[in-house]
């Protein structure tokens, strides 16, 4: 999907702002207005009405707007609109619910994107536990989206395997870092907007660092892969093509999620329940 760059790096602020913008911020940024213009480029092919594409702060806006706001930039995208409409009513979930569930009733900002990319994950013949690993990598950005790869690995760790948990939550580091082996170049687009200078913070260095000597660093890599071009406003893809690989290799709690007395079930409830005071 073509950005409009333009406008993309004017609601940055341009060169200036974005020279004080640090990596992860400026992927963020990026990724969001993906998401945005994705979810807007859905909804009228479908028939709804195209809202307004989301922009994203500037920097400059970012820090003027910190002590203005209501919200942090972190928080997730079903916490808090960001559109500035008033949020609604959410659908009553199931009492055991399942991940579909989630992915029905409350994956609303998020879901479009990981479903492509899982699509293209198992169009490009990945193993299932990578499939999953995509199908599941950023939608824990609706409750919380700072170090989302991290949140994002614990929201499913009693449920994946360990293979799945580590895919998940490095995917976040090692976009960065460029790897020919698979194809996977340090993004043009990347370097068309932020400049070839772009440096990640030390812990994303430090991270990459360690995964890429850890037997496993494919798994995340394909995520990588797999995650970067999933923005594609001519494709829907249902939760459906997924169920047989949802059932092979998550544990689903016969109580349903956030039920379960997990140690993460409380993040599945929030999830659930986000209108809850306390
Ligand atoms: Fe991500
Ligand atoms: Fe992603």
């Amino acid at each position: 999907m073509e950005i409009d760059r333009k406008a993309f790096l004017d609601s940055l602020g341009g060169a200036d702002a974005i020279s004080r913008m640090d990596s992860e911020a400026r992927a963020d940024a990026l990724e969001h207005q993906m998401l945005s213009e994705l979810n807007s480029a859905i909804e009228a092919k479908q028939g709804g009405v195209q809202k307004e594409v989301r922009k994203y702060p500037t920097a400059a806006e970012v820090e003027a707007q910190i002590e203005t706001r209501s919200y942090r930039a972190g928080a997730g995208f079903l916490i808090v609109s960001r559109t500035g409409e008033t949020v609604k009513k959410l659908p009553a979930m199931p009492a055991n619910s399942t991940l579909a569930d989630f992915f029905k009733l409350r994956f609303m900002d998020t879901a479009n994107h990981v479903l492509q990319s899982a699509n293209l994950a198992m169009k490009n013949g990945m193993s299932e536990e990578i499939v999953l690993a995509c199908l599941l990598h950023d939608v824990v950005q609706e409750i919380i989206r700072t170090d989302h790869g991290w949140w994002g690995a614990q929201l499913f760790e009693p449920y994946v395997s360990e293979k799945v948990a580590f895919a998940i939550r490095y995917h976040q580091a090692l976009r960065y870092y460029a790897d020919p082996s698979v194809g996977y170049e340090y993004p043009d687009l990347y370097r068309q907007l932020f400049g070839a200078d772009y440096v990640p913070p030390p812990y994303i260095e430090a991270t990459y660092q360690m995964v890429r000597k850890h037997k496993w660093y494919m798994e995340p890599r394909m995520v990588a892969v797999n995650d970067l071009y999933a923005f594609d406003p001519n494709v829907v893809v249902t939760i459906d093509p997924f169920l047989d690989i949802i059932g092979r290799h998550f544990k689903q709690p016969k109580e349903g999620l956030g039920n379960d007395g997990s140690p993460v079930a409380h993040m599945w409830r929030t999830i659930m329940r986000p209108d809850q005071p306390l």
